[in-house]
């Protein structure tokens, strides 16, 4: 088992597979995008799954890929496969914008995928459009609805709140009174391109406006421990809601978590340009006994808490996954 410097438990590991996105989401990539990665600089499947392997070993249970858009890169049912049949590996996830899923939902099901998290911030198409720069709500909607259909449980959908623009939550409610999802409000993370100053929604406001459209009833956290606060719902309602307040909130004390960069660098906090390369220790073949060491290094040198350093966050969201 791993335990880091701050004796924090560290037993998930985020996977980037890709830098690349099918969107352009106004609090995730600058309009004009990101340099983007090399061919060769992007990790083979072969190559995550010989990291998995060894941290799986080390008690690290479960993963999930991310992007970019994961699905943009073809294949991922295959990389999958792979990860979910590794000795220790106890579940793997997936956070996409969905829009993909309609196509590879079966796939991913059938390759052993347990769970998906849809980054879905408006159900209204006009908003969603402007702030995706371009997506189109039916395609994500569709995606909604194939994972429920292929019965991943539970499905999470990842609303980042923008003052002004998308920051009623009535409308998510309704959802949640059609569909067994939990819907995430998400505080924006000033590693978002846009000034956040003037976007940014705290948490206790949200909770604030959702209390006039209770009334509420508590329940439990859903498995995953993510680091939302309680979910609540509707009497009755198939669905639920909660606040994740990654910028008022500071839950470094009970962070669990690693990040893979899709060009093999792990990153040991969301908020800090620390990384590790792990390449020396992937090519030209996996070094299982270096990949341990790296890994055991990450443990002494993972921040304490965000705001450790002040050198800025070194790449934008949509390069490291959420
Ligand atoms: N602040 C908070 N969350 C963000 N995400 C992307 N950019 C930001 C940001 N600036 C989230 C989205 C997506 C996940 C990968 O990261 O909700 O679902
Ligand atoms: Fe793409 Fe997700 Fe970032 Fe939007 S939030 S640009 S869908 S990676």
């Amino acid at each position: 088992m791993l335990l880091d410097a701050a004796a924090r438990r560290i037993d998930y590991l985020r996977i980037s597979v890709t830098d690349r996105c099918n969107l352009r989401c106004r609090y995730c990539m600058p309009a004009a995008g990101v340099p983007e990665m090399g061919h060769g600089d992007v990790l083979r499947f072969e190559e995550i799954a010989a990291f998995v392997e060894v941290a799986a070993g080390e008690g690290i249970g479960s993963v999930r890929l991310t992007g970019g858009e994961p699905l943009a890169r073809l294949g991922c049912p295959d990389l999958v496969r792979m990860l979910a049949v590794i000795p220790g590996v106890r579940e793997v996830s997936l956070t996409t914008n969905g829009t993909l899923l309609p196509r590879y939902a079966m796939a991913l099901r059938g390759a052993g995928l347990q769970r998906v998290n849809i980054g879905l911030p408006s159900l209204d198409a006009t908003t969603y459009r402007h702030l995706t720069r371009g997506g189109n709500l039916d395609e994500a909607l569709a995606g909604l609805d194939a994972a429920l259909a292929h019965g991943f449980a539970p499905v999470k959908v990842n609303v980042v709140l923008l003052r002004g623009i998308n920051d009623d939550p009535a409308p998510f409610v309704e959802l949640t009174r059609r569909l067994p999802v939990e819907v995430r409000f998400i505080e924006y993370m000033p590693i978002g391109p846009e000034s956040p100053g003037r976007y940014f929604v705290a948490a206790s406001e949200v909770l604030d406006r959702l209390r006039e459209l209770g009334p509420w009833e508590e329940v439990e956290a859903l498995p995953g421990r993510g680091p939302a606060q309680h979910a609540f719902r509707l009497p009755g309602a198939p669905g639920r809601l909660a606040c994740i307040a990654p910028v008022s909130d500071h839950f470094c004390r009970g962070c669990n978590r690693l990040r893979l960069t899709a060009d093999g660098r792990l990153r040991l906090c969301l908020l800090s340009p620390r990384e590790i390369d792990l390449k020396p220790a992937l090519r030209p073949r996996p070094d299982a006994a270096a990949l341990r060491a790296l890994l055991q290094r990450a443990m002494t040198e993972k921040p304490r808490r965000m705001g450790d350093e002040a050198d800025g966050f070194g790449r934008a969201m949509s390069q490291i996954g959420g």
